[in-house]
């Protein structure tokens, strides 16, 4: 039917919304789908504890609908994780970072008990890395990292005139086809000045939720 990519993202995040429940500490992604969930969750902030953001845009939509947003260090972790993803694979490994946000992003994923990813069916692929890895690196390693990045098989190429919120740089890594994911997000980690790369397979997601023509698909890990 004509359900375009922005109804099925709201399908998936609206789908979301039975992950939470009273007194939860609910982490909060960044994008364009999770904007869906934020907006799903207003009639929930005086149910739930609190809100963590993983970027000031989605914390500042959640002020503004009266959610109260929290400092991760001051909660112990959160109950539930929801965040969108660029590519998703059946295992529930993803590519994330598209925004750029994906050190914090991780942070909060691994500080949180369940991830539930949401996504219309457009991001699930047979095998990762069509979607360009992005890999967040101090500045004054940029080009060391490049060159060791070419040695995996990659073709890196730097986010020009960005900067993310931790001060630091972002390259792009094309070309790569990603069969274990695991193995390609510890081995980039082990770079020296690698502050984060976009691949969640160490800690996947939990659920998967995806929105097709035919309704939301529910995978689990
Ligand atoms: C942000 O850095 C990303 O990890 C997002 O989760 C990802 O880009 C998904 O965004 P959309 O929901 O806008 O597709």
């Amino acid at each position: 039917n004509g359900l375009d990519q922005n109804a099925l993202k709201k399908m998936a995040a609206e789908a979301a919304i039975k992950y939470v429940e009273d007194d939860m500490m609910v982490g909060v992604g960044t994008g364009s789908t999770v904007n869906y969930f934020i907006a799903a969750l207003g009639p929930w902030r005086a149910r739930i504890r609190g809100a963590v953001a993983s970027s000031e845009a989605s914390a500042k939509l959640l002020r503004e609908l009266k959610i109260p947003v929290a400092e991760l260090n001051d909660t112990g972790g959160c109950d539930v994780y929801i965040d969108g993803a660029d590519e998703a694979t059946e295992h529930l490994a993803l590519i994330k970072g598209g925004g750029g946000a994906l050190t914090r992003e991780k942070i909060v994923a691994a500080a949180s008990r369940k991830f539930v990813c949401i996504a219309d069916k457009s991001k699930l692929v047979p095998v990762l890395g069509k979607f360009p890895l992005p890999v967040e690196v101090i500045p004054m390693a940029r080009s060391y990292i490049g060159r060791e990045l070419v040695k995996l098989g990659g073709a890196p190429e730097l986010r020009m005139g960005f900067t993310t919120d931790n001060g630091n740089l972002i390259i792009d890594v094309h070309n790569l086809a990603i069969t274990d994911p695991a193995a390609l997000e510890s081995a980039i980690n082990q770079l020296a000045g690698v502050v984060a790369n976009g691949l969640f397979a160490r800690r996947p997601a939990d659920v998967l939720l995806l929105a097709g023509p035919e309704g939301v698909t529910t995978l689990n890990r």
